[in-house]
């Protein structure tokens, strides 16, 4: 089965949006497999740190990209359970700040983002396929079936963050939590290789005053209106 004949969705968009969300439960509805491309990065960053690879070193990183030991568990349901780098459970390592802006780094060079195409590429079997990221769309499956850019107001991201961080018992503040993701969209949009803009055929969401299920019930929509199907 060629890439094309294998069923794509798309969510693209900024951190904060609620993408790793909804991309999780449109894929369990869908019985579809999911990519979380943004783990792919922060990998990248953790396997540089633990191979001595320094972060301005461009070669190395794309060697590393192309060759580094990943393996995603999935629990029954399709959802991710583990995020193995040589073996390891490196799961809750890649979500802290630290590898999140490294990966940030990383993400900037275009001999990475080259380096990772084809493993993102190979996420698409079947029966289909949810992909979570920032170029989904536009540049690693510019010809998925439905294409989705989830937005939020700067201010609604802060809002998520701050209380992602209060449950995790750290002291933070809104205002710059606010000014963070700020400079961090300016950053990503418009960087020179693969900016985070909505691909010229997505639907685009701002899920500022949605709830979750309210977003989930457009993205089904979103599929079904392209002729995606449900596996269940
Ligand atoms: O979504 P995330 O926070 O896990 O992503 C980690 C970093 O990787 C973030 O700085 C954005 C970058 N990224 C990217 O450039 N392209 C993608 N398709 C996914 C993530």
């Amino acid at each position: 089965m060629t890439e094309k004949q294998i069923p794509i969705i798309t969510i693209d968009g900024p951190s904060g949006s609620g993408k790793g969300t909804i991309c999780q439960l449109l894929a369990t509805k869908l019985g579809f497999h999911y990519l979380d491309s943004g783990a792919l990065y922060r990998l990248l960053a953790l396997a540089a740190k633990r191979h001595r690879v320094a972060l301005d070193n461009i070669e190395s990183l794309a060697v590393l990209a192309g060759h580094m030991d990943i393996s995603f568990n999935m629990n029954k349901d399709g959802t991710p359970s583990k995020v193995l780098l040589e073996g390891e459970d490196v799961s809750l390592l890649i979500r802290n700040e630290s590898v999140g802006s490294d990966a940030s780094l990383v993400a900037g060079y275009p001999e990475v983002r080259a380096a990772l195409l084809q493993r993102q590429r190979a996420f698409a079997v079947a029966p289909g396929l949810v992909a979570d990221g920032r170029d989904m769309g536009t540049v690693v499956f510019p010809d998925a079936d439905a294409k989705i850019f989830l937005t939020a107001s700067p201010e609604e991201r802060a809002e998520r963050r701050y209380k992602q961080l209060i449950d995790k018992g750290e002291s933070v503040s809104l205002a710059a939590l606010v000014e963070q993701v700020q400079k961090r969209d300016e950053r990503d949009m418009n960087r020179t290789v693969s900016p985070l803009v909505p691909a010229d055929n997505a639907v685009v969401l701002d899920s500022s005053q949605m709830t979750i299920d309210e977003v989930l019930h457009s993205g089904l929509e979103i599929a079904i209106r392209n002729g995606i199907q449900p596996q269940q």
